[in-house]
């Protein structure tokens, strides 16, 4: 099964994603993570992606739709993968389904989770995640047992670069789910909108009866 997450910056896709994983075995699958992973590592793609990423700006497709491809061809993504952050545009979304066909697959479900604007900028500004583990945290609404540790690993927790009020501004100003995205999905018939304004337990089981 192929799942796809939409919603805004801060609408607990990353969340949301780790606890389906868990509950279904589906492998996670970050474009954000992996975007993160390589300006850790200082790669070429990483300072690429920084460019964008620092200024609150989605990264070019065609890097983006070539590490995706790149990453689906193995075998951890061969029977399904729940997609977090991608596709964020038509382009991208047809070439996820083009990767799909040639396996004989599709999107199975859309799930786009939805947020009130004021509600994602105290999400995001709140947010620590693990340097480990990559748990992720809220000081509010779902803080570690011991301020700075995470409860899973005993891993070091940060707030993203992207997370400062003026990134947050741009991102959420520049990276909303488009209209023709969501109609893309909603006329394939897989799009189901879940309200994201609820605790964490709700919006995962909301999210997992969308998918049984
Ligand atoms: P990415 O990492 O995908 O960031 P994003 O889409 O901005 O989403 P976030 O990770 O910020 O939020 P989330 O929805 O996962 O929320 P979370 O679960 O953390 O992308 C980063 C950058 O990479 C982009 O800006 C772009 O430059 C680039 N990029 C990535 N993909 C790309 C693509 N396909 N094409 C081009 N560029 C791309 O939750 C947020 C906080 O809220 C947490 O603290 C959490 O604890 C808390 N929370 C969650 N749910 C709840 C709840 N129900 N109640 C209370 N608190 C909650
Ligand atoms: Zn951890």
């Amino acid at each position: 099964m192929y799942i796809v997450l939409l919603g805004p910056p801060g609408a607990g896709k990353g969340t949301q994603a780790q606890r389906i994983a868990a509950a279904t075995g589906l492998v996670h699958i970050s474009t954000g993570d992996m975007f993160r992973e390589h300006v850790r590592n200082n790669t070429e793609l990483g300072q690429l992606a920084n460019q964008y990423m620092s200024r609150g700006e989605l990264v070019p497709d065609e890097v983006t739709i070539r590490m995706l491809i790149e990453r689906i061809s193995r075998d951890d993504a061969k029977a399904g993968a729940m997609f977090d952050g991608f596709p964020r545009n038509i382009i991208q979304a047809g070439a996820l389904d083009e990767a799909l066909a040639a396996r004989g697959a599709k999107v199975d479900r859309a799930l786009l989770i939805k947020v009130s604007d004021e509600e994602l900028v105290a999400r995001l500004g709140g947010r620590w995640i693990c340097r480990n583990c990559g748990r992720l945290y809220h000081e509010r609404n779902d803080p570690p047992k011991k301020p700075g540790i995470c409860d899973a690993c005993g891993g070091e927790l940060y707030q993203r670069d992207d997370d400062r009020p003026e990134v947050v501004r741009a991102r959420l100003e520049k990276q909303k789910p488009p209209a023709d995205l969501i109609d893309y999905y909603r006329r394939a018939g897989v799009l189901r909108e879940i309200d994201g304004e609820r605790s964490l337990d709700e919006v995962t089981a909301a999210l997992l009866e969308a998918i049984r």
